[in-house]
């Protein structure tokens, strides 16, 4: 996967000691997408293959297009609707079992694979999604399938539902992440996501409840925007989360709950300088967690649109001002090893 932007700007500011102690890190992925991971040259594929089947002038087959020339080029992507945006088109190369097959084994492999991979330990998450070819049980066992050809100690799944789900479709969800985890299948955990702005979070406590008593992990993207109520947050820290996505904009009430309850924060770096809810590394929230020794873990987000890796993201960690934070081997060490505390497994 080509890393490009702030990441390959750090990354390329290290000494190679610098790079082989990050690689070599023991470090977990805990906060990426499938739909968002997925590498470009799978994508290529995938659309040329869909391209063929279905009518060239298609509205579709245009949006698909469309897609892959932003994806090529890098999006840009001045308002977080800009980034939602790029998924229609992504999810229409991924709406068959083969195809979604390929797409999660492309993904696997980036951080999986190779003489030393991006990471000892993943959490994918994903939103089952009906689609003119399967159903939902069916998308999760896909996914799931393909995970069977790692050890549990390397991967596990998280079924993200989306802030746009009416009750229906979460007690769907949640029924089925909570019926395979029963079957004994490696489903850790449920993920909140979607547009940061859109439901209402009251409707979604019981289903996150339901979860947490069969024993699954809790995650919730969480205070993404400005735009976020402090209402809104309250609501989704009372389903006493074990961990939070992004987190950026808490404010002190939030803060004292998030400290107090030890909840882990996903930091994704590179994602919130691309989609500007960070203006730069030195005001970044990872500031107030690192002061206090807080659980945080170093997560990619979505590496396809945002072009980095896991190992780029710790180069943001290392690199000397104005690349990164400049902190110390220690320092890194003690973040990744937060990381592998916080799993759900
Ligand atoms: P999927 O769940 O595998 O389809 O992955 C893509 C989906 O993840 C997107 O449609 C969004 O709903 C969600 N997603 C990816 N990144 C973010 C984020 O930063 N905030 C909220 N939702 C996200
Ligand atoms: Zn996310």
């Amino acid at each position: 996967m080509e890393v490009a932007g702030p990441a390959a700007q750090a990354l390329k500011s290290l000494t190679s000691a610098q790079l082989d102690f990050l690689r070599l890190l023991p470090k977990a992925e805990l906060h990426a997408h499938l739909n968002g991971s997925i590498p470009l040259s799978t994508l290529k594929e995938l659309a040329t293959e869909f391209l063929a089947t279905n009518s060239a002038s298609s509205k579709s087959g245009d949006a698909v297009r469309e897609g892959i020339e932003i994806l090529t080029v890098g999006p840009t992507l001045d308002e977080l609707n800009d980034f939602f945006s790029l998924f229609p088109a992504i999810y229409a190369l991924t709406s068959t079992p083969d195809a979604l097959a390929r797409a999660t084994r492309a993904v696997l492999s980036v951080f999986l694979d190779g003489d030393v991979p991006q990471c000892s330990y993943l959490e994918l998450r994903t939103t089952p999604k009906k689609t003119g070819a399967m159903d939902m049980e069916k998308y999760i066992r896909v996914v799931l399938e393909e995970m069977d050809r790692y050890g549990r100690e390397k991967v596990a799944l998280i079924v993200s539902t989306d802030r746009r789900m009416d009750t229906k479709t979460l007690e769907a969800i949640v029924g089925l992440a909570c019926k395979l985890r029963e079957e004994g299948e490696r489903v850790v955990g449920i993920d909140l996501c979607g547009d940061p702005l859109a439901g209402e979070m009251d409707l979604f406590a019981p289903y996150f409840a339901r979860a947490k008593q069969a024993g699954l992990g809790l995650t919730l993207h969480i205070a993404e925007t400005i735009h976020n109520t402090p209402q809104d947050t309250l609501k989704l820290l009372k389903n006493g989360p074990d961990r939070l996505g992004h987190a950026t904009f808490l404010n002190e009430e939030a803060i004292a709950i998030v400290l107090e309850k030890k909840m882990c924060i996903e930091i994704c770096l590179t994602s919130n300088l691309i989609c500007k809810t960070a203006s730069d590394l030195e005001t970044h929230h990872i500031q107030q967690y690192l002061k206090v020794d807080h659980p945080i873990t170093i997560c990619t987000d979505d590496i396809l649109p945002f072009k980095t890796s896991l190992v780029a993201e710790y180069a943001l960690l290392i690199a000397r001002p104005p690349f990164g934070l400049g902190l110390n081997e220690a320092q890194v060490k003690r973040i990744a090893e937060m990381s592998l505390e916080a799993a759900f497994k």
